[in-house]
């Protein structure tokens, strides 16, 4: 689907109103909604006023006076897109006085502006260069010799994008949209008249500023005065597709511009329905891994991991792969194999790798890395409100009056999302943060937490109960809602249960660490302060109670009403780009596409009829049951596709013992991962510009992932999948994605109305998408819940088993940075290693000084289950006690030191909650030492010198 490259710019902004007004615009009649500017209204009649200040991302500004116009009975000449329409109005946009004007405007720009169109960056896609041929220009009169800013130095401190003050008109286009559309304020106008210049920060480089470098401002550049580098290095792109970003669970749509088969530069599309035109460091720019030079493109197979490995065909190593699989079960059994979906692939993909575990494999032995983020969500939402996905759209957040964010980092991990959330709570929202750190939403530019609960890691489920126990006691429920929606026993029981004084914020102070002051206000804030929505991450998640505190979310949620309607919900930030299509999907050991539990024979039967084979009724392995399997001697061969349990999984020498007991190891993936260290088949993954397919973010929205180029290795993940499944014995015969997503969507009620053909008509789709909701679902649980009647769960706060000792008197927990992503293989191989060049363990100054430790010094962590080594950054962000790091490199081995305590409910580990000790240190851990060994010598085994990935975290 090739698309134009610039999308439509409207001027200003969409209004909304059930008001219209209609007016004459070049004598033509035009009606639009109230409050419409009447640049807008023009250019959506077809007319497009000349303009430079303005753009319909940005509220208008009327600084450059060249959108004048004339309005019959109206004095002067004002600026159209400060200008609303009214009803009855008579414009013209065209006169030659209005002619004369605009032309005397430009040539003041033009007067100062370097005269180097043809060489310039911006040469065919530059709105300056536009105008002046819009308005006519043909001299300048004043000359160029006047005072000018022609010798401005450029700044290109950004690995992304340079800043050449030369070419600024001083707009403020990216002033506004650093403010308005990322929220970061990180630029002014510095100067005052013929002095003023965009500066960032206080007239530091980029690099220095506040800037995140999410690229709003250069989206909003009507000149080449913000570009990116590789337009600059590249040139203009030839044609656009619209694709899907593959980094995180909000799932910005992105116009990926080519010249060829090559990237020139990714903008966000406008009309993306998640994103609406904003994007993040790391979708915008951080794309460059998907063409780094350690891609692996050839397959490769090898009888031992000591053993080199060996390039062969993709026959040979599908064969390999597939009689390796089939002698492994002749001789260990069914149930010895298994496979591994990734929530990085796409949906298609998915399906397939879980209908070959159960169809060729003959098992349910599949499981994915949700596992180790969501599963709780899943579960939790499922018992509580019949369905286990979010309730809501982004946009909700528009309609929302407090938000409580819990266990969850948006600037940093869902920064997009954060941007429009921050956006809320300027126009008044209030905010509650619950986080044991002081993170970047508790005080931003204009923006600071109503409360913020600073409570330990490990006592969300205390936390909740203490604001449900402060709703119940002081009357605060919504008790119409309560009484018509939820299952009445289960309420009372659950009324009765937080009621009791034990779950007082007074009672739970010592537990949580929070004044119960605070947990009365922030309660009494949630309840009665209009719509409350709820947004939460895996600081809720990754715990030993991370499904009692999800079902603790929801029972807040319903007691107060806050379900079925705009503005309002429960909210997973979802973690990887499908990570929910993944579940959707049938990854799971004991579901089958759509959450239909396995035993379920109806459900079952279904699938053996369309797939031919005999399903297991038993669930098989989930991912930590296959490492303890392998250690038994009873599991012997995976199927891992775009997975790296190595780095993501904790306890790491558990996982690394584990699958040095297997026998067989097929690694799909991009890079040698550290997975691959210990495999025996590797098959060349794609990225997901080589493929067509779909992912379904946050939202439950499941959008276009379009191929902008071939495949590097030859095959689509999908493809791979498909050629080893037929040579195990079980045909899979698909010609496009698309042939798979209509077996999804045959075989899945929640996606029966799902196709390609679909989601290109109508952008994206919310699933349920059916014949009762065609247009799929934005709002979940709007007149009744999933299951009926909302269920209340009681939510007893049982203190988890990794207590602090003597020994180990902090507790560990960990999260993720805006420039990295989860283990870092895409984002360690661009430029973003300039932000994060290593993982770095935060600790509060008093522990640190308690410890001798100083700033950037070297620091051992040990806790139960190992050791490592990283330096220390000396943070006020933590409160005393906890410690927090990053797990984006391998050698800082973050999961080193994470134990192997899991959620009760579905294994999700604690990854949040770990005990340690602190200590100054000279020299790596021993750990670290045995991976460096490891590592070097599978690079050895590899080769050919793969190029050492940029991290510092040991010297
Ligand atoms: S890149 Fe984003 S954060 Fe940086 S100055 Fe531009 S708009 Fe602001
Ligand atoms: S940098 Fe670009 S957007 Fe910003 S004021 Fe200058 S010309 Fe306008
Ligand atoms: S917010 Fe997430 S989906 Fe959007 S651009 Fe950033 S990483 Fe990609
Ligand atoms: S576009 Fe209206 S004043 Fe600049």
């Amino acid at each position: 689907m090739l698309e134009q490259l610039n999308e439509k710019d409207f001027g200003t902004p969409r209004r909304i109103s059930e008001q219209e007004v209609t007016l004459e615009i070049d004598g033509m009649q035009v009606t639009v909604a109230a409050g419409t500017s009447i640049m807008r209204a023009a250019a959506e009649g077809g007319v497009n006023v000349p303009k430079l200040c303005a753009t319909d991302s940005l509220e208008p500004f009327g600084s450059c006076r060249l959108c004048l116009v004339e309005i019959e009975g109206r004095k002067g000449y004002p600026a159209s897109c400060t200008t609303p329409a009214e009803q009855g109005m008579k414009v013209r946009t065209q006169s030659p006085r209005l002619q004369a004007l605009r032309k005397g405007v430009m040539e003041l720009y033009i007067s100062d502006h370097p005269l180097d169109c043809l060489t310039c960056a911006a040469n065919g896609n530059c709105e300056l260069q536009d105008m002046a041929g819009v308005t006519g220009l043909r001299e300048v009169r004043y000359g160029y010799e006047g005072e000018n800013h022609l010798d401005s130095k450029k700044d290109e401190s950004n690995p992304y994008f340079t800043y050449d003050a030369s070419k600024c008109i001083v707009c403020n286009r990216c002033v506004r949209a650093c403010e308005e559309t990322q929220g970061t304020y990180a630029l002014t106008i510095s100067g005052r008249g013929f002095e003023s210049r965009v500066s960032p920060g206080q007239d530091q480089p980029f690099m220095d500023s506040e800037c995140v470098s999410c690229g709003a401002c250069i989206q909003a550049c009507p000149t080449a005065t913000l570009q990116e580098k590789t337009v600059i290095e590249m040139g203009q792109a030839e044609h656009s597709v619209v694709t899907t970003c593959a980094y995180c669970g909000v799932g910005c749509s992105f116009r990926a511009e080519m010249k060829g088969n090559e990237v020139v530069r990714m903008v966000p599309a406008k009309d993306g329905q998640a994103n609406e035109g904003h994007s993040c460091v790391k979708g915008r720019f951080a794309w460059g891994y998907a063409t780094h030079q350690d891609r692996i493109l050839k397959p490769m197979i090898r009888a031992k991991i000591t053993d080199p490995w060996q390039e062969v065909s993709w026959d040979e190593a599908l064969n390999h792969a597939a009689s390796e699989f089939r002698r492994i079960q002749k001789k260990y059994g069914r149930d010895s194999i298994g496979g591994i979906v990734s929530s990085r692939c796409t949906n298609e993909e998915g399906y397939l790798v879980q209908k070959l575990v159960r169809t060729a494999f003959g098992n349910n032995n599949v499981d994915t890395c949700a596992r180790v983020c969501h599963s709780p969500t899943g579960y939790g939402l499922k018992q509580t409100l019949g369905e286990s996905a979010g309730t809501q759209t982004f946009k909700s957040v528009e309609h929302s009056d407090v938000i409580l964010v819990i266990g969850a980092n948006p600037t940093d991990a869902h920064p997009v999302f954060a941007s429009r959330m921050k956006k809320r709570l300027r126009e008044g929202a209030k905010l509650i943060v619950i986080d044991p750190r002081h993170i970047d939403l508790v005080r931003s530019p204009h923006v600071q937490a109503d409360f913020h609960l600073p409570l330990k890691p490990g006592t969300n489920v205390a936390m909740l109960s203490s604001l449900a126990h402060v709703i119940v006691t002081e009357g605060l429920m919504a008790t119409d809602f309560i009484a018509q929606r939820c299952e009445d026993k289960a309420f009372r029981q659950w009324r009765d249960f937080v009621a009791l004084p034990e779950n007082s914020p007074e009672a739970m102070q010592d537990i949580t660490g929070v004044d119960a002051g605070l947990v009365r206000g922030a309660a009494r804030l949630f309840a009665t302060g209009g719509n409350a929505a709820i947004y939460y991450g895996l600081g809720v998640t990754e715990h030993a109670q991370g499904s009692t505190a999800v079902m603790g979310i929801a029972n807040l949620a319903m007691a107060t009403g806050n379900i079925g309607r705009e503005g309002v919900g429960v909210n997973p930030l979802r973690g990887q780009n499908n990570v929910q299509g993944s579940c959707d999907i049938g990854s799971f050991p004991h579901e089958l596409p759509g959450y239909r539990h396995v035993s379920d024979s109806t459900t079952r039967h279904l699938f053996e009829q369309a797939w031919g084979v005999e399903i297991q009724p038993e669930p098989g392995l989930r991912i930590p049951n296959m490492f303890d399997a392998a250690l038994d001697g009873s599991f012997k061969g995976l199927y891992c596709q775009g997975e790296d349990i190595v780095q993501s999984d904790p306890n790491t020498q558990h996982v690394t013992a584990a699958l040095a007991a297997m026998e067989c190891i097929v690694v799909q993936d991009i890079f040698m991962n550290e997975t691959a260290m210990y495999a025996h088949v590797f098959l060349p993954g794609s990225s997901f510009l080589e493929k067509d397919g779909t992912f379904t973010n946050a939202e439950r929205r499941i959008s276009r992932v379009r191929k902008v180029m071939p495949p590097k290795a030859g095959y689509a993940d999908w493809e791979v999948t498909v050629q080893l499944s037929n040579r195990l014995g079980y045909r899979m015969d698909y010609a496009h994605p698309s042939g798979i997503m209509d077996e999804i969507a045959r075989m899945t009620p929640t996606f029966h109305g799902v196709s390609f053909e679909k989601i290109d008509q109508l952008g994206s789709i919310q699933w349920p998408c059916n014949d009762e909701a065609p247009l799929g679902t934005p709002i979940m649980h709007v007149d009744q819940f999933v299951r009926g009647k909302g269920k209340f769960i009681i939510t007893k706060y049982v203190a988890t088993d990794e207590k602090v000792t003597r020994k180990f008197p902090l507790i560990l927990t960990t999260g993720r940075i805006l420039s990295q992503y989860n283990v870092g293989a895409q984002t360690r191989r661009t430029e973003n290693v300039q932000w994060h060049e290593q993982d770095l363990l935060e600790i509060h100054p008093h522990d640190a000084e308690e410890r001798g430790i100083r700033d950037g010094g070297w620091v051992s962590i040990q806790s139960r289950a190992g050791d490592t080594v990283l330096r220390a950054k000396l943070s006020e962000r933590m409160q005393p006690g906890v410690v927090y790091t990053t797990f984006h490199f391998p050698e800082s081995g973050a999961n080193v030191i994470t134990t192997e305590n899991s959620d009760w409910a579905t294994n999700c580990p604690e990854y949040k909650v770990t005990a340690v000790q602190v200590m100054p240190v000279t020299e790596p851990s021993e750990w670290q030492k045995k991976y460096t060994r490891f590592s070097k010598v599978q690079h050895a085994l590899l080769g050919k010198a793969a190029s050492p990935v940029k991290d510092k975290s040991i010297a």
